[in-house]
């Protein structure tokens, strides 16, 4: 399946670019997120990057802290997660505060029995966003771009984290309400409504949709962006090893910033050869994905002329 393929399939839902920092995760959600829109596809593009560059990419300001439509393309809309908003919003998902006596004593004891600690990062916080709009209808497709390596990974991670963390928590909770219940009876006090047990169960339910949805490659294609040099080469195994692990879809490698042939220059040439040997062996080690070639631009790709040349550049409409 070529990159081709994904963007222009009704079916994909959700596209993840990764890879390591600086390699064009950014600049290619842009242009795959402009060829959506420019197709006819609602589309929204999400940076869950703490290193935001959306903005700068579109040369528009995404970090309101909301979804704003982009300037110059119809149908597309986009935003750089806020994780400070994120976190408030995803503790309000997880019902703290309604939570109640009970759940914090669970908690606690669960922290000192288990020795796991509640989620509560910054990546926590992306990931309850992530899931939000995994849900939304408004948008026929949501196109991540997504942290460094090391960032993505702890986001992959979570579903897992908070699904044995809540189930303990839940668990613990059953039994400790049984105790509660008795000292309110105790201090005379009435059954209240409780609807904290619910909203756990209901944000586990959210977890284990999204795991589904990400895990079906009619649903959502993780495309790797890497550039041409040996460093890069471990970051991907290592990337690719963890998608593998959480059944991620991934079958496309963008190889960004190639130099592109120039006898004129030794020093371009020098470096063009070292990296044609490199990704001869990319293409060998990695042999069953599909790979898509980037030259290296003579200037930042930023606003959408740029993008627009990379997106043609990514379906194989160059020239
Ligand atoms: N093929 C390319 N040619 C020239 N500049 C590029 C290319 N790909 C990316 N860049 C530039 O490199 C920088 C990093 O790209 P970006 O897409 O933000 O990477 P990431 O999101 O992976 O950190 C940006 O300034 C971008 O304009
Ligand atoms: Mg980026």
């Amino acid at each position: 399946m070529t990159l081709k393929d994904i963007i222009f399939n009704d079916d994909i839902k959700t596209i993840m670019a990764g890879g390591k920092g600086g390699v064009g995760k950014t600049s290619s959600a842009g242009a795959m997120a402009v060829l959506s829109a420019r197709n006819g596809y609602r589309t929204l593009v999400l940076s869950t990057d703490p290193a935001h560059s959306l903005s700068d990419s579109f040369d528009q300001n995404l970090a309101g802290g909301e979804v704003v439509p982009i300037e110059g393309i119809d149908k597309l809309w986009g935003m750089e997660i806020n994780t400070q908003k994120g976190m408030q919003e995803f503790q309000e998902a997880l019902g703290s505060g309604g939570l109640g006596p009970e759940a914090s004593m669970a908690t606690e004891l669960l922290g000192d029995v288990s020795g796991m600690s509640p989620p509560g990062s910054d990546e926590a916080m992306a990931f309850g966003k992530m899931l939000e709009f995994l849900d939304d209808q408004s948008y026929d497709r949501v196109i991540f771009d997504t942290a460094p390596t090391g960032h993505t990974l702890k986001l992959l991670e979570m579903p897992e984290l908070l699904d044995s963390w809540m189930g303990k928590l839940i668990t613990m909770r059953q039994r400790l309400s049984s105790y509660m219940s008795s000292f309110k009876a105790l201090l005379g006090g009435g059954q209240d409504e409780d609807t904290s047990w619910e909203k756990l169960q209901q944000t586990k339910d959210k977890i284990e949709d999204a795991r589904k949805k990400l895990s079906n490659p009619n649903l959502t294609q993780f495309v790797v962006v890497m550039i041409p040099e040996a460093m890069a080469v471990f970051e991907t195994q290592r990337l690719l090893s963890s998608l593998g692990q959480f059944n991620f879809p991934a079958s496309n490698i963008i190889v960004n910033q190639l130099i592109p042939p120039n006898p004129d220059c030794a020093f371009c040439s020098k470096r063009r050869t070292m990296q044609q040997s490199n990704l001869v062996d990319i293409k060998d080690l990695f042999n069953d994905f599909d790979f898509t070639e980037v030259p290296l631009f003579d200037g930042e790709i930023r606003g959408l002329e740029s993008i627009t040349m990379l997106g043609k550049i990514l379906i194989g409409e160059d020239n």
